[in-house]
C-alpha cells in the first residue's frame, strides 16, 4: 500500500489530497479563490500566489485530519511542477519540499496535464492504452497514452485552448467568470442551431478556436440588444464540442483504440459528456462491457465533476502512476518515448 499526499497550486485553487495506491481518495480539500478573482474577470497571478501562501498550511492540515492518518503514515509527497503560474507553483513546491524534508519522505513533482489525465484512475479500473481528450483552461490536446509512463501528443490547439474560448465568449456575452460553467448553464435553454459557427478547419488532430471566437464577436456586433444569450451560448458550445468529439473519435478509430478518456476542466461540460456517453459501449447483464466495435462503441471514462477541474487528488494519483522511484527528479510528462 502506498499513500501519497498531493498538493496543487498551479492556478487559483489551493488543494491538498491524500490518495491510496493512486485510485482511492482518503481526503481531498480545496480552497478556491474564484470569488477573489471574479472582480477582475480573470486570475491575477500575484494575488493568487499570496492567497496560496495564506491557505497552503491550512489545506494540508484539513486533508491530513480528514484522512484519519498521521503525517508519518504518508509514503511520499507530490506537487505540481507546471505548467502554471510561476509564483503560485513556487508556493506548492516550497510547501511540498518542506514537508518531504521534515518527514524524510520522497518528493515527486508531476506535470499538471499528466495529472488531469490521471484523474481518471481515481475510483476506476482504467488501464492504458487509451486516447485522452485533454481540455483545460490553458491546453487542448489529444494524447495517445500507451502505458502509465509512455504517451504521445497526437495533436493540440494552434491558438486558444477550449476552456479559454469558453471563458472569452462568456465574457463577451457578459455571463461572468469563470466562463465555462456559465456557458454550460446558459446553453441548456438555448437552440444550438440558431447560429452557424465554424469548427475551425485545421488538419490532422490539431484544433483552432480563435476563428470561432471572432465569429461569435462579429455575430454579436450585428445583433440588437437584448442579445439572444442562450442561443449564442448553445451555438458556440455546439461548435467547440462538435470538433472535440469528432477528432477524438477519429483518433481512436485510426489508432484502433477502443478506450476514450476525457480530462480537464472542460470535461465537466454537460453537452460534451453527453456526446461521449452516446458512444459508450453498453454494459452487459454480467457487468462487463459488450465487445467494443471500433468506430461505433467505446469504453468511455470521464472523471467525477470534482476531479475535472483543478484538484490535488489527481496530483497524488499522477505521482503514484509516474512511479514512486522517480524521486526528486520526477518529470512525469516529459518522459515521452
Ligand atoms: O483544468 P482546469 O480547472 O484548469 C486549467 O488547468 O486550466 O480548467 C479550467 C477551465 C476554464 O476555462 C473553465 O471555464 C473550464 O475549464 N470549465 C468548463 C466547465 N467547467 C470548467 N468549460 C465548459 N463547461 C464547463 N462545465
Ligand atoms: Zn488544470
Amino acid at each position: 500500500m502506498t499513500v501519497i499526499l498531493g498538493l496543487e497550486t498551479s492556478c487559483d485553487e489551493t488543494a491538498c489530497a491524500i490518495v491510496k495506491d493512486g485510485r482511492q481518495v482518503l481526503a481531498s480539500k480545496l480552497h478556491s479563490q474564484t470569488e477573489i478573482h471574479k472582480q477582475y474577470g480573470g486570475v491575477v497571478p500575484e494575488i493568487a500566489a499570496r492567497y496560496h501562501l495564506e491557505s497552503v498550511n491550512t489545506v494540508i492540515e484539513e486533508a491530513v485530519e480528514s484522512s484519519g492518518l498521521s503525517l508519518q503514515e504518508i509514503d511520499a509527497v507530490a506537487c505540481t511542477q507546471g505548467p502554471g503560474l510561476i509564483g503560485t507553483l513556487l508556493v506548492g513546491l516550497s510547501a511540498a519540499k518542506a514537508l518531504s524534508w521534515v518527514l524524510r519522505k520522497p518528493l515527486l513533482a508531476v506535470d499538471h496535464l499528466y495529472a488531469h489525465i490521471c484523474a481518471n484512475y481515481i475510483d476506476s479500473d482504467l488501464e492504458p492504452p487509451f486516447i485522452s481528450l485533454l481540455v483545460s483552461g490553458g491546453h487542448t490536446q489529444l494524447v495517445f497514452v500507451r502505458d502509465y509512463d509512455n504517451w504521445e501528443v497526437l495533436g493540440q490547439t494552434l491558438d486558444d485552448a477550449a476552456g479559454e474560448a469558453y471563458d472569452k465568449v462568456a465574457r463577451l456575452l457578459e455571463l461572468g467568470y469563470p466562463g465555462g460553467p456559465q456557458i454550460d448553464r446558459a446553453a441548456q435553454n438555448g437552440n444550438a442551431a440558431a447560429f452557424k459557427f465554424p469548427e475551425g478547419a485545421v488538419k490532422n488532430f490539431d484544433f483552432s478556436f480563435s476563428g470561432l471566437k471572432t465569429a461569435v464577436l462579429r455575430t454579436v456586433e450585428k445583433l440588437d440588444e437584448p442579445l439572444p444569450v442562450a442561443d449564442l451560448a448553445a451555438s458556440f458550445q455546439d461548435a467547440v464540442n462538435r470538433v472535440l468529439f469528432k477528432k477524438t473519435i477519429r483518433a481512436a478509430t485510426e489508432l484502433n483504440i477502443a478506450k476514450i478518456v476525457l480530462a480537464g476542466g472542460v470535461a465537466a461540460n454537460k453537452d460534451l459528456r453527453k456526446r461521449f456517453e452516446a458512444v459508450r459501449a453498453v454494459e452487459s447483464s454480467r457487468g462487463e462491457h459488450e465487445e467494443t466495435q471500433i468506430g461505433a462503441r467505446f469504453s468511455v471514462y470521464m472523471p467525477d465533476l470534482k476531479y475535472c477541474t483543478d484538484n490535488a487528488a489527481m496530483v497524488a494519483a499522477a505521482a503514484y502512476f509516474a512511479g514512486i522511484e522517480q524521486t526528486l527528479s520526477c518529470t512525469a510528462y516529459s518522459r515521452q518515448p
